[in-house]
């Protein structure tokens, strides 16, 4: 097999903790923080699915403002208290999230063998910089693409196309890494040679189709060289 000449990466949950939010509202909300974290995010995505897959695109929002309806529903749904402080500090705190610890060594190794390095990501251009910048990582990245410019979310094949209109390859030349299953199984099925992180021992998605390596941090990309 090839080498990929471009690998491309997650944001949410690949390069940054979304889960590191989860510390702030554990303060905001003593033993709710974990519960609301990972309703939160389950709502983003859910509803990411939702205006990509209804009427044409037409209900298409930004990932930043979906971001924050998700939050008030999550918040809702566990029967928290969101004043608009803690809206704010919420959404401050997710605009700023922890990058994991070996992201700068993984793109430099990267950037050492020539590969071209990127971003694929549902957020939207303006939270993608700041976190990008907030990480420190902008020196790193070849690409930030948002799929922001198609107002069609993962997993629409679109969504992934991107990559490839990104970088002028073809997807069996670019590698894709993901902590997510499912964006992990969307991007193999999409045709990407494909790394699943699995940071939380989770089993992977029930669907047939396998992602091309399973690691358990970023480093296991450079497996591919
Ligand atoms: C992203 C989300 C899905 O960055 O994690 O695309």
């Amino acid at each position: 097999m090839e080498k990929p000449q471009a690998v491309l990466f997650d944001a949410y949950g690949t390069l940054f903790d979304v889960y590191s939010v989860g510390l702030l509202a554990e303060q905001l909300f003593p033993g709710q923080g974990g519960a609301l974290g990972v309703l939160w995010r389950d709502k983003q995505i859910e509803y990411t699915r939702l205006v990509t897959t209804s009427n044409n695109g037409e209900h298409y929002r930004p990932f930043w403002e979906l971001t924050r309806a998700a939050l008030r529903y999550a918040c809702k749904r566990l029967a928290l208290k969101l004043t608009p402080e803690r809206e704010e500090q919420l959404m401050n705190q997710y605009r700023h999230l922890s990058a994991f610890p070996e992201n700068r060594e993984v793109l430099q190794a990267l950037r050492d063998k020539g590969v071209v390095t990127g971003i694929l990501s549902n957020g939207d251009p303006a939270m993608l910089g700041i976190a990008v910048r907030s990480a420190g990582l902008a020196d790193l990245l070849d690409l930030v693409i948002s799929v922001d410019s198609i107002r069609k979310y993962k997993t629409h094949p679109d969504a992934y196309r991107l990559g490839c209109e990104a970088t002028g390859l073809a997807a069996k030349q670019i590698g894709f890494v993901s902590c997510n299953g499912w964006d992990a199984l969307a991007a193999t099925w999409y045709g990407f040679r494909t790394l699943w992180v699995n940071r939380y021992q989770l089993p992977f998605e029930e669907l047939g189709t396998q992602p091309t390596r399973t690691g358990t941090s970023l480093r296991d990309v450079l497996a591919f060289f």
